[in-house]
């Protein structure tokens, strides 16, 4: 977990790039009712999970930057959070309540929630601009309108209301961009979770198994490691499956001479790890399979190649879109030139979606990919994915051998001062890694545990 010294840090440079005398309301996630009386597993909004790390539900953080605020140094912060209570920790867990979650969390004060309306009426009053994340969570929404109106109404007492409302996303997805160090140690230990994961469904796969199968060792490595929870839906897509981008079904048996396509990431602290490999069922590639999963490889390291400060995410994509178009061609599922192709985006029919994305508390993290229409250049610090791919339908217009074969390799990229850190560069992805690895574990299953005596 971030330390309060990092957590104050970003709350302190949020309040200096507000405008003056401004205030900023985050509200926590609440719980989802999941069937009758039980909910989803509770995962923490990542705009407050950024600013202060406290992991309840049900919560409101407020940072002022008022300069005349008596109560204030820099940054003023509050929270509101559920009070303790015996009975209700007997059930539902453990509370920090106010006056924890205020030593705790290293905040200026900290209230029940029970007083959060009138102390949010008392804390608004004043301040010329609110930001606030408007649209992003309906009953905050409702909340902060009905305050807002109340402070108008409440001339008598000589309440003022912020006149300006500002989306506060922009600043905070422009922080949560650029990764601390102390972010980068959380993700670079996500990337190695999520990289035992992998090693650990190659070394368990044989035909015979099912999807599921796969996907619960993927889910124990995590777990074991302390990662309670996949960052998003674990994808283990058998034969044609992998031809399905967001296949979750995962339920499917496993056959000698099927590639399984297996996109899974653990989230460790909030973090997002999210890596992607394909690899034999039978534990070795078929000639075709072979010939297509080392163009996609291609096709990565060329994209890599681009990474570094002042490339821009679209000359990443088509370096590797150029080098997946030229395989295609010799391989003969696109005829023609090599420039009619890339004109005419040919690749598309088999490569649908992009190179990749920036990576952080959310696995498709925030940040924009443009700046007043023009592809902003990557800056030391940024945290992506680069995840070539090619999927062939079953009745695709090519030669049969290779109808049906899905492929995906998928890696989480540090931007550095001079190129890049593959942060799950210890997963295996060379075809011959991959092999030695799943040959190797095979043979080793055979190895008698006894050697009997004669
Ligand atoms: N796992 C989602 C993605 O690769 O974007
Ligand atoms: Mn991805
Ligand atoms: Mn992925």
């Amino acid at each position: 977990m971030p330390t309060n010294t990092e957590f104050c840090r970003r709350r302190q440079h949020l309040a200096e790039q507000m405008l003056a005398n401004s205030i900023c309301l985050i509200p926590a996630a609440q719980m989802v009712t999941r069937s009758r009386d039980t909910e989803y597993a509770f995962r923490q909004d990542s705009y407050f999970q950024y600013l202060c790390g406290f992991p309840e539900a049900q919560a409101w953080l407020a940072i002022s930057n008022q300069a005349n605020n008596p109560k204030s140094v820099n940054a003023h912060s509050v929270l509101f959070c559920a009070d303790k209570d015996e009975e209700a920790e007997i059930w539902h867990g453990r509370r920090f309540g106010p006056n924890g979650a205020k030593k705790h969390f290293a905040l200026d004060n900290a209230y029940s929630l029970d007083e959060l309306d009138e102390q949010l009426l008392e804390l608004l009053d004043g301040h010329d601009n609110l930001y606030f994340a408007q649209g992003h969570n309906a009953d905050a929404d409702e909340l902060v309108f009905a305050l807002l109106q109340a402070l108008r109404e409440a001339p008598k007492q000589s309440m003022q209301a912020p006149s300006n409302m500002v989306d506060v996303r922009p600043l905070l997805d422009e922080m949560r961009l650029f990764k601390s160090a102390g972010e980068i140690a959380i993700m670079r230990q996500a990337a190695d979770i999520s990289g035992k994961a992998h090693i650990r469904a190659m070394q368990s796969a044989k035909a015979g198994l099912n999807e599921y199968h796969l996907e619960a060792h993927i889910h124990h490595e995590f777990a074991m490691h302390g990662a309670k929870h996949p960052a998003y839906g674990t994808i283990v897509g058998s034969g044609v499956n992998a031809c399905i981008l967001h296949y979750t079904d995962n339920n499917q048996a496993l056959n000698d001479g099927d590639l399984v396509l297996i996109d899974a990431g653990c989230e460790l602290q909030g973090y997002a790890a999210d890596i992607t490999r394909t690899f034999p069922v039978s534990g070795q590639f078929t000639v075709s399979q072979g010939q297509l999963y080392q163009l996609v490889l291609d096709a990565q390291l060329a994209a890599f190649e681009q990474v570094k400060p002042g490339s821009t995410f679209k000359q990443v994509g088509d370096a590797a879109i150029k080098v997946l178009t030229q395989g295609l061609i010799t391989l003969g599922l696109l005829a023609g030139s090599l420039r009619f192709n890339l004109d005419n985006k040919t690749y598309r029919q088999f490569f649908m979606h992009g190179i990749g994305h920036w990576l952080g508390l959310d696995v498709h993290d925030v940040g924009h990919y443009k700046i007043a229409g023009q592809d902003r250049p990557l800056q030391a610090g940024m945290v992506l994915t680069i995840e070539p791919g090619l999927y062939i339908a079953p009745d695709a217009d090519v030669a049969e051998q290779w109808l049906g074969i899905g492929i995906r390799i998928e890696d989480n990229l540090l931007v550095t001062a001079d190129g890049y850190d593959n942060l799950t560069q210890q997963t295996p992805k060379t075809i011959s890694a991959i092999e030695a690895l799943m040959t190797q574990t095979s043979l080793s299953k055979n190895i008698p545990t006894q050697v009997k005596s004669s």
